[in-house]
């Protein structure tokens, strides 16, 4: 299999790119799929290798999904025979712990193994199985065999207040509440609009969902049939790595279709870069080189505030900058895999230490005292890249690196494509529209 790109950079990328659907949400609006009475059509979800896995982990269960247009995916879970997630599927496929909710609605109790660490760090569940006990189910954890046990005695009920949010979290305890005899409240939850996505979609088919600043609340619901096609929102992480892309190469692109309110952070700080935005119509926007890069210094946070997904991409577009700029990543402890491949290319970045005061307040996961982090780094910019041979650690890491080969001169190979392809559709193509010689090797 090909799983490498050839790339030649040094171009100005121009033209138009048509986002796919979420990521973040396919994979939660198929999980939710398999609670339904009926058969479910989902549009716009996008044919990626994360997608796919999850799809082939479905129909390992017994479930129908299949693809009836190129976007359109039908699903029947009339058949859904077992309540065992197989093992290879636990690490491979990140959200296969979400199949805990599907999996006790439909046999009251299931085995899913640990997801285990990823390559963007820990990635433990602690508060996401600590949401489950206090909403009443029983859950006991193997080390020996890796897998969870999970069991409904009585009907989820009650509040779960999460100690920091959790994006996954609060979609899979809301899903939990759906089987609810009274309420389930969950405080303190994560805010990202892929969240509200599902809300849109669960309530759409009967669910009785409300969401305050800060809370959700699940009222008991009916048995969830859809009532027509529920088309899923647009990738926002694509649109910043493409725009991102786009001004770092000195190029001019438009995007769409994109709801304004789903980036607002991202547009702001566009903005304070310099680089020239433009809303051409509701739903489109223009990106371009305007005079210069200004350096800006980011931290991430979770919505509204600039998403540790964007922060790769910002790392791109500060490599063009006409000074440094810091990034200081607050959510993941391990989101800098590019910084080593990109100083490959000639790329100017360092490790900073900086004291954080109450950083077990101020990190969004869990913080070791006595452990050493890197959370932040700082990029020189104006950098003269040059080809070299770059290897894709995790999907954001890997777009950043695809994007920096298109702006270094020669030829670039990027290694572990599939990594990146499993976040984002058709990458070639949309790359090959703009201008860029990027191709399968
Ligand atoms: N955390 C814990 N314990 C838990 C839950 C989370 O320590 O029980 C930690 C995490 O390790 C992390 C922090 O809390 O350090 C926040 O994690 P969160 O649970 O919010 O992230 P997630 O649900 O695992 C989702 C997206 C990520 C996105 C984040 C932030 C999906 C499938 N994944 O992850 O997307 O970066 O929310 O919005 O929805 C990506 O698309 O490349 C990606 C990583």
């Amino acid at each position: 299999m090909n799983d490498s790109y050839l790339i030649k950079g040094g171009k100005p990328l121009k033209g138009e790119v048509i986002l796919s659907g979420a990521k973040n949400v396919a994979l939660k609006t198929i999980i939710a799929s398999l609670m339904f009475e009926s058969d479910v059509i989902l549009k716009n979800i996008p044919q990626i290798n994360d997608v796919l896995d999850l799809i082939e982990l479905i129909k390992s269960l017994g479930v129908k999904a299949d693809f009836i247009e190129k976007n359109t995916l039908k699903i029947n879970s009339s058949n859904l025979k077992s309540n065992r997630v197989n093992l290879q599927y636990g690490c491979k496929i990140r959200v296969s712990f979400m199949l805990f909710a599907p999996l006790l609605h439909r046999f009251g109790e299931c085995f899913v193994p640990n997801p285990g660490g990823c390559r963007i760090g820990a990635r433990p569940i602690d508060r996401i199985i600590n949401g489950l006990i206090t909403l009443g189910i029983k859950v006991d954890y193997d080390s020996e065999t890796g897998y969870y046990h999970a069991k409904i005695v009585n009907k989820p009920k009650g509040t779960y207040r999460f100690e920091k949010p959790s994006h996954t979290g609060t979609e899979l305890l809301m899903m939990i509440g759906l089987m609810t005899d009274e309420k389930v409240e969950i405080d303190n939850i994560a805010n990202e609009p892929e969240i509200d996505d599902l809300i849109l979609y669960l309530n759409s088919a009967g669910a009785n969902i409300t969401e305050e600043k800060n809370k959700i609340t699940v009222n008991k619901s009916p048995l969830l049939k859809q009532k027509e096609a529920f088309t899923i929102m647009s990738d926002r992480n694509e649109l910043v790595t493409y725009a991102t892309l786009a001004v770092a190469s000195g190029g001019d692109i438009e995007i769409s279709p994109i709801d304004e309110s789903l980036i607002t952070s991202f547009l702001e700080i566009m903005v304070r870069a310099g680089a020239g935005v433009k809303k051409i119509s509701e739903n489109k926007f223009r990106f371009y080189y305007g005079n210069g890069i200004k350096p800006v210094n980011i931290e991430t946070s979770p919505h509204p505030g600039f998403m540790t997904d964007w922060q790769p991409s910002w790392a791109i577009l500060m490599l063009k900058a006409d000074g440094s700029a810091v990034i200081h990543e607050r959510v993941f402890e391990n989101r800098f895999s590019y910084v080593e491949e990109l100083r490959k290319i000639g790329a100017k970045i360092d490790f900073i230490d900086t004291k954080v005061e109450n950083p077990d307040l101020f990190y969004h996961f869990n913080f070791e005292k006595g452990r050493s982090y890197k959370q932040i780094i700082k990029i020189q910019g104006m950098a003269e890249l040059h080809n070299a041979i770059l290897n894709i650690a995790d999907l954001r890491a890997g777009a950043a690196l695809a994007c920096a080969a298109l702006l270094a001169n020669g030829e670039t190979i990027v290694n572990n494509a599939s990594i990146l392809e499993r976040g984002y559709e058709n990458f070639v193509e949309k790359i090959r529209k703009l201008g860029g010689e990027i191709k399968k090797v």
